[in-house]
Parts: structure tokens; sequence; C-alpha cells
């Protein structure tokens, strides 16, 4: 029924919603590339009470490539290694997924060898005040530095790396325990362009994220620290950001090559917030 999918802007930096599909059905080859370019050219796309088992939300995102297991298996739902579970609910005193994910600007798995094309982060359980997330447009990031910095950086690569998030933002969490020998050795340390042209619309996008992004390549931290630093504060500017508060049923997918995303920890945590997260398998960027 692709004449009664609509797809509406929410917000001048990037986002649209989308209405009029069921996501419980397995939508027509036209569908999926209505919502393909949709993506590419508002960097998120969010769907209202979506209400989907995960076997459902699994099958749906199977229609835009194939899904990555997260390389913490313990963060997987049981019998469902494709969806990542970000929670800080306990059961029997052991955490139900990921408490603290993304609590600071990345894109998922740019610390990949192929970072991951895009997320669906379905909403279980929130908080009625706080738990937001935040979406940074890296289009916009990217076209509003000056033209010698777009030059300079056009042909550079920088280094991202999982393990950066653990000696930084994870390394005073105790409920983040280290990442273990055989995740560090699972994620080596890798290269991506630092701009990047989006394979829908051409368009180029700021690549780099305080997430996982810790060099860049040929240079010493000394004169890549403040570059990149410069680069983190230009691309966050309060204009380039979309902040979505949940409803529980919400599903947002978003767009790994163009936008970062940062989950705010502004909530009471003795209250529940419960997501599931599939992520779709990405490109090599060189
Ligand atoms: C994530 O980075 O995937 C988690 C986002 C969130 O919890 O809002």
């Amino acid at each position: 029924m692709p004449d009664t999918m609509n797809i509406r802007r929410i917000s001048a930096a990037c986002g649209a919603e989308v209405s009029g599909i069921d996501l419980t059905r397995a939508p027509s080859p036209g569908q999926v590339d209505v919502l393909q370019r949709a993506l590419g050219e508002n960097g998120i796309l969010l769907f209202r009470d979506v209400g989907l088992t995960p076997e459902q939300h699994i099958a749906f995102s199977r229609n835009f490539g194939p899904l990555e297991a997260h390389v913490i298996g313990d963060f997987a739902l049981p019998g469902h290694p494709e969806i990542f579970v970000v929670s800080n609910v306990k059961e029997d005193g052991k955490l139900k997924g990921a408490v603290y994910a993304g609590q600071y600007w990345h894109s998922d798995l740019s610390y990949m060898q192929k970072p991951s094309m895009g997320s669906l982060l379905l909403c279980h359980e929130m908080p009625e005040i706080g738990g937001d997330t935040m979406f940074a447009n890296m289009f916009m990031a990217y076209e509003t530095l000056s033209e010698p910095m777009k030059r300079f950086i056009g042909g550079l690569s920088a280094v991202h790396d999982y393990s950066h998030a653990y000696d930084t933002y994870f390394a005073h969490l105790k409920e983040r325990p280290p990442l273990t020998a055989e995740a560090r050795a699972r994620t080596p340390p890798v290269e991506h362009p630092m701009v990047r042209a989006h394979p829908v619309t051409g368009r180029k996008a700021l690549y780099v994220n305080p997430g996982f992004t810790k060099g860049i390549v040929g240079m010493p931290p000394e004169e890549s620290r403040p570059i990149l630093d410069l680069l983190f504060r230009h691309s966050v500017r309060p204009e380039f950001i979309y902040r979505h508060k949940w409803r529980v049923n919400d599903m947002i997918f978003w767009d790994n090559r163009s936008v970062t995303h940062y989950a705010l920890a502004d909530y009471d945590f003795s209250v529940r917030r419960h997501m599931h997260r599939t992520t779709i398998a990405g490109e090599a960027t060189h």
C-alpha cells in the first residue's frame, strides 16, 4: 500500500515521521525503496505505536540488509542474537542488557571495518521524565565547515576503536566491566575517511565521533586531538540536533552514515528504561 504511506519532516535538523505502514507485515519492494530514500534524506525515521514482537522487529529490519550481532554477546536478547538490549532493568540481580549504552555521541559500529548502515531502536519501557535520545545531522556538520577545513579533512582518514569508549566514558562505571581480551581482539582499530558521501543521496557527511574516533591517521595525538575536539564540538551545534522524547512503542530507524546519537542519562535509574535495537550491516568505507 505505497499510496497510503506518509512521510512528514519533524525537525529542522533531521528526522521524519512515517505513518500509514503496518510494520507487522512485509513491506513491498516499493515501500522499502521509499523508506531507504527517506532515511538517506532525513537521517532518522520515526514510527509510532509499532508494538512489534522481537521476531517482527527482526523481520522488518532485514528488509534493509543483514543484521549484525553485538560484539558483547551478554547484551543480546536470549534466543535472538540479532537484538541488542539497551536496559537498566535487572532480573535476579543481573542486568538484562547494556546499561549506560550510548551515553556519548557516536555512530553505531564505526569501530568495525564495515560500520553499520543503520539501527532500529524500539522503546519498550521509558521513564516518564528523561531518557531522551539526541541525533546530530552530520551533513549539516560537514556543510557548515569552512572550505579550507573541508579540503583539509577531505583527504584524511581517522582511527576508530571500540576500546576508546571503554578507556574513556565507561572507565569509571562499575556496571560496565572492562572490555574482555577476546572482545578487544575482535575489534582492532580501523580506519575510515573523515568525510563520507552518502550512497543514496551523494551528500557528504562528517564521519568522526567522540565515542569511537581516537586519532587521525598519520598524525601524533598532539596534532590530531585538537582537530578532533574542534570537529566534535562543531558537529553537535544545537541547530544540527533533533531530540526525541520517547513514547512506549516508538521505533526510530537512524542512518549511522549521516547522524550521530547520544542517549541522555538524566533520568531516575530506579525507573525502568528498556529498549531493543537491531543493527544493520553496512559497507566498507574505502
Ligand atoms: C544506542 O546507542 O543504541 C542507545 C540509544 C538509547 O538508549 O537511547
